[in-house]
């Protein structure tokens, strides 16, 4: 263009342009029909097979802590109970006063909890008053076990939850004793954590067991004495349950001669063994739904 003479210019450039959109129109309506081929050749091809199996569909799985829930109901069960349940919202009565623990008692300070009906009605802070229940509907002998979700006031930290679980154990019958208790905690920690683990059982107090002892496991996060272990804060050992022989004014107050009768009860936290099994150090793990969590077991 640059060296053509001036007046020629705006000719040859009109018809260049003419040009332009002859090979621009060309150029579109020939790429039109090379996508339509290409679509009609895959329409071809495509067949959906409407009897084939389906493919992919995400499968999801067990819970870590329905696991061990599981696995220790399991346990139970081989050695004789049965599974019962009780209701979350509870009564003051049943949670509380016909545990022996009044209105007054220090131990409610410990087990503050959200209450639906004040001094009346609460979410249950144990699974513990499932003992009082059953004892009221059945005769000994009894052998139960009772898994459930349990409720306190709590400041959440890596081992406390306002929300966790429990499963208590109730054994009534005549002759046994504190050996009974003793040989049936030792199988439970064998069989959940290996011969390995270290078990500790020594005397503590709960206002419905007469003695009353705790059973702790070996911190697995900590060589034992470092204070700023998340796990037992240099504790050392993980409390992993409460347990003793049935006061007797329990078994008189269900109607059992507590001369004849006596029993063991205890109560265990899933959560603290399944941390101990997994080597999980935080229990807010759990209820977090992070996939990234969850996938590992
Ligand atoms: N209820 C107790 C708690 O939540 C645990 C417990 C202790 C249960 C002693 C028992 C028992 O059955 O005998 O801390």
């Amino acid at each position: 263009m640059g060296k053509l003479p001036g007046n020629e210019r705006p000719l040859v450039g009109q018809r260049a342009n003419v040009l332009k959109t002859q090979v621009q129109e060309l150029l579109a309506e020939r790429l039109q029909a090379v996508k339509s081929a290409a679509l009609a050749e895959r329409l071809a091809r495509e067949t959906i097979d409407v009897t084939a199996p389906p493919s992919g569909i995400p499968m999801g799985h067990r819970h870590p802590l329905i696991t061990t829930t599981e696995q220790i109901v399991d346990l139970f069960c081989g050695l004789g109970y049965r599974v019962a349940e009780g209701p979350e919202v509870e009564t003051d009565d049943y949670n509380f006063q016909r545990l022996r623990i009044p209105t007054d008692h220090p131990a409610r300070d410990m087990q503050d909890t959200f209450w639906i009906e004040l001094d009346h009605t609460l979410l249950r802070t144990h699974t513990s008053p499932i003992q009082i229940r059953y004892m009221d509907s059945h005769e000994p002998p009894i052998r139960i076990c009772v898994p459930g979700r349990t409720y306190r006031y709590e400041a959440t930290d890596a081992t406390h939850e306002w929300m966790f679980h429990q499963v208590e154990l109730l054994a009534v019958d005549e002759g046994i004793s504190l050996a009974d208790l003793k040989g049936t905690l030792q199988e439970f920690a064998r069989a959940l954590f290996g011969s390995e683990r270290k078990v500790l059982i020594r005397n503590g107090y709960f206002a419905y067991v007469e003695p009353g002892v705790e059973l702790a496991v070996d911190c697995f996060a900590c060589p034992g004495d470092d204070p700023k272990c998340a796990v037992c804060r240099g504790a050392g050992w993980l409390e992993i349950m409460g347990a003793g022989m049935v006061h007797p004014e329990l078994l008189e107050a269900a109607g059992y001669d507590s001369s004849r009768y006596t029993g063991f009860a205890a109560g265990m936290g899933p959560e603290r063994i399944a941390m101990l099994k997994y080597g999980i150090t935080d229990i807010r793990n759990f209820y977090a739904n992070d996939l990234r969590f969850l996938r590992q077991f």
